[in-house]
């Protein structure tokens, strides 16, 4: 498929089902009450670097695990904390790949691909590199999200319409349980 193709907004509710079992639980709905970068949740941010991978895996038309590479980006920065917090643990940008990955698992199943995707998200900061496709594709996407958080003010304006249909799924769903 050419770039061009693509419907985004296909990918985008691809990735919604892909992560249904994470996005619609209750445990993840912690992460709209932390700040990522700007005035970005932990929750956008994710959803974004998940939609973003996965976006970016069919436009190069990879041949990828496309429900680990989602599951693993949703999960990538499940720290559930606020790092803007003074009293959260120290050497954050060091520390939290490791208590996302701890955190996760006490809620989700978690694959090898999907551990890695977390445990080494944060290369080079951290030592070790991604070496499977899906780890190497969602480092690189969060990169360029934080970036884009930092210094824009609306850096998701063109996907805010996508992102409220998401939450008002949720809230939904959240509903009937
Ligand atoms: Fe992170
Ligand atoms: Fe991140």
């Amino acid at each position: 498929m050419k770039k061009n193709d693509i419907d985004e907004e296909q990918v985008f509710f691809e990735m919604v089902e892909l992560g249904s079992d994470i996005l619609f639980s209750i445990p993840y709905q912690k992460l709209h009450s932390y700040t990522k970068h700007g005035k970005t949740s932990t929750f956008t941010h994710v959803v974004m670097v998940s939609f973003l991978s996965l976006l970016r895996a069919e436009r190069k038309n990879k041949k990828i695990d496309k429900k680990s590479l989602v599951r693993g980006a949703l999960l990538h920065d499940f720290y559930l904390y606020d790092w803007h917090d003074p009293s959260h643990p120290k050497l954050h940008g060091f520390r939290h790949a490791r208590i996302a990955f701890k955190k996760a698992k006490e809620y989700y199943e978690i694959n090898d691909i999907e551990a890695q995707i977390i445990k080494r998200h944060m290369f080079p900061l951290t030592p070790l590199m991604p070496l499977k496709k899906e780890a190497l594709i969602v480092c690189l996407q969060d990169k360029k999200c934080s970036l884009k958080e930092t210094r824009k003010a609306h850096p998701y304006e063109k996907y805010e319409s996508l992102l409220d249909k998401l939450k008002i799924m949720i809230e939904e769903k959240l509903k009937q349980k």
